[in-house]
């Protein structure tokens, strides 16, 4: 597609050599206001070079410029040029190439660039999957979806948090708490119960804690009897993820969690010895990050015990050694800060020069009226529950607003889902979020809900003109009757999607994407009030159903890169 502003600048280039293209590209503004033109070039930057008033040569470099196709107007205003496109070839360009890409306007070639580990999602065996989990789940899938879109290949992994002291402790609570039946019947609820349980006997009774922790060094070891239960507990909690996977519709290529690195962890902490990175504290074993101003490194407890970090350091490795990946992404709480910061350092300290392709993602905290979410204290919010409710409370919805739907139950638990995660992803992520139903589920604010319902608008109008979008045809449209402001700000707005997907990916920002949609879906629907489509005489209806398609394609692709399912009705 051509790149108006890269052109623009080899032309201004071409009177200002002393400014590099890309300079220039920098250089130019897009002006807030439209009246003050589509480009802006502000000349303070050339006084130094010509030795004049930047007015002056403003009007200059204007009158010498020479004439380009794209450009129907130039004015001078004070020091800045402004330049005004003309409408049909701007409209021209934009829409022919997303009727060409359809959905994959934007992306690049598929496996045209490396590989990245998205590590995400990453629940805890026996304990539940609460809200709090849901942001590194849809965030890290958009990421996900957001790099291949750019041609990464994405590796995307569960890393499980299935192995750790807890497991001591759960091992202890069952025999002492609870009983086969009790397990099999509630799942995780029970192990989160007896978990609970266990916390508070302890606080009375510290052997406990001990004999946790012998378990836990047993379960190391490779005791059977301990192992089996914990493979057990770790069926049950993952049949209960895996609901919540299928709702969200989410799937991963690597369900290695931390237990898988329980074999491979002995060589890691050897190599950390060889290199003379270890110290000893009080028994325990530490990589001390002074230097680096930060508290040390974990990696074996004084029992022998490894920890956390000893795992993550571990799985970096083996992924590095397994997908050569360009980056490895880890998605998860802010609270966790610390943790990424410190193992990233021991990576580096090791050598591996790759600990510079180590990023590890923030988000924020979700909470609900309120209230926080912990999983000792047991006073948390399923996201299940969640999902269930919005799910509910938009089949409530439809059968207010449109009773006569088809395929009711499916369009009510896509929209229900695509609602939570739209919300999860409309602020910046580092954000916190206050839950609230009555946000996430209002049809005409900046939510899922709203975006879908205008997808499903295009393709209503599609319907009625009883058109296929492959009978679209770049030939059937006569730019000149899309010229109007309305339309030029559809094709404005989606025209930014190519930079809005790499800038998501830059700064790992969803966010970027769902903000673009709320500008296409207005932009739209200013279109779509401003103009008749339908009604309007057969070479200008085909025009206008052509900018109908190309935001088609634009919402199904950008909702697919949050994660979130267009449906065409609704
Ligand atoms: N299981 C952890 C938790 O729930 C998240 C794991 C994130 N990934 C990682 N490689 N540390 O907090």
């Amino acid at each position: 597609m051509r790149d108006f502003k890269l052109e623009l600048a080899q032309s201004i280039n071409k009177h200002v050599p002393d400014m590099e293209v890309n300079d220039i590209i920098k250089t130019i503004e897009i002006p807030t206001n439209s009246e003050m033109g589509d480009y802006a070039f502000p000349c303070f930057r050339l006084a130094k070079t010509f030795r004049k008033a930047p007015p002056l040569i403003a009007q200059e470099l204007a009158d010498n410029l020479e004439d380009i196709d794209f450009i129907e107007n130039v004015e001078v205003v004070n020091a800045y040029i402004n330049f005004f496109i003309n409408k049909e070839v701007y409209v021209k360009t934009i829409l022919d190439e997303v009727l060409d890409k359809e959905d994959k306007f934007g992306y690049k070639e598929p496996n045209s660039r490396g590989n990245i580990v998205v590590d995400y999602s990453a629940p805890n065996i026996a304990k539940p999957f609460h809200i709090g989990h849901l942001r590194s789940t849809v965030i890290g899938n958009s990421l996900y979806r957001i790099h291949e879109a750019l041609g990464y290949n994405c590796i995307g992994v569960n890393h499980l948090g299935d192995w750790g002291t807890q497991f001591g402790k759960l091992i202890v609570a069952y025999k002492k708490y609870s009983s086969k039946e009790e397990v099999e019947e509630k799942g995780i609820s029970e192990l989160l119960r007896i978990y609970v349980l266990f916390h508070e006997e302890a606080e009375k009774d510290p052997s406990l804690d001990d004999m946790a922790r012998d378990y836990f060094t047993a379960m190391e070891r490779g005791d059977e009897e301990s192992l089996e239960l914990w493979r057990w507990f770790k069926e049950v909690s993952l049949e209960e993820f895996e609901r919540v996977y299928k709702l969200l519709d989410i799937t991963f290529d690597s369900y290695n969690g931390e237990s898988f690195y329980n074999d491979k962890m002995e060589p890691v902490i050897k190599e950390l010895e060889d290199k003379g990175l270890l110290e000893d504290s009080e028994g325990a074993k530490i990589v001390k990050l002074e230097d680096k101003d930060m508290p040390p490194c974990l990696i074996t407890k004084k029992d022998g015990s490894t920890l956390y970090a000893t795992r993550d350091i571990t799985a970096a490795l083996y992924r590095k050694e397994t997908y050569d990946f360009e980056k490895a992404i880890y998605v998860t709480a802010l609270q966790q800060n610390l943790h990424f910061a410190q193992w990233f350092e021991v990576i580096r300290k090791m050598g591996y020069d790759w600990a510079d392709d180590l990023v590890h993602v923030p988000f924020g905290m979700v909470s609900m009226e309120g209230s926080k979410f912990s999983t000792r204290k047991g006073n948390v919010v399923l996201l299940e529950d969640i999902l269930n409710q919005a799910v509910e409370k938009t089949r409530t919805i439809i059968e207010e607003k449109n009773p006569n739907l088809e395929n009711k139950d499916y369009i009510a638990e896509k929209v229900g889902i695509g609602a939570v995660i739209f919300d999860d992803m409309y602020n910046s992520i580092i954000k916190d979020i206050q839950f609230s139903w009555d946000r996430v589920l209002n049809f005409e604010g900046e939510t899922g809900p709203y975006v879908q319902y205008t997808h499903a608008r295009t393709c209503s109008v599609l319907r009625r003109a009883d058109i296929n979008l492959a009978d679209i045809q770049i030939k059937d449209i006569d730019y000149s009757v899309l010229t109007d402001p309305a339309t030029v700000g559809v094709i404005k707005a989606i025209s930014r999607f190519p930079q809005v997907i790499e800038e998501a990916a830059n700064k790992y920002e969803p966010s970027f994407v769902a903000r673009f949609l709320i500008d296409v879906t207005q932009a739209f629907n200013k279109f779509y009030h401003d103009n008749s489509i339908l009604s309007a005489e057969e070479s200008t209806k085909n025009s206008r159903l052509a900018v109908v398609a190309a935001t088609k394609y634009t919402i199904e692709s950008g909702l697919f890169l949050l994660g979130i399912y267009a449906p065409e009705q609704m």
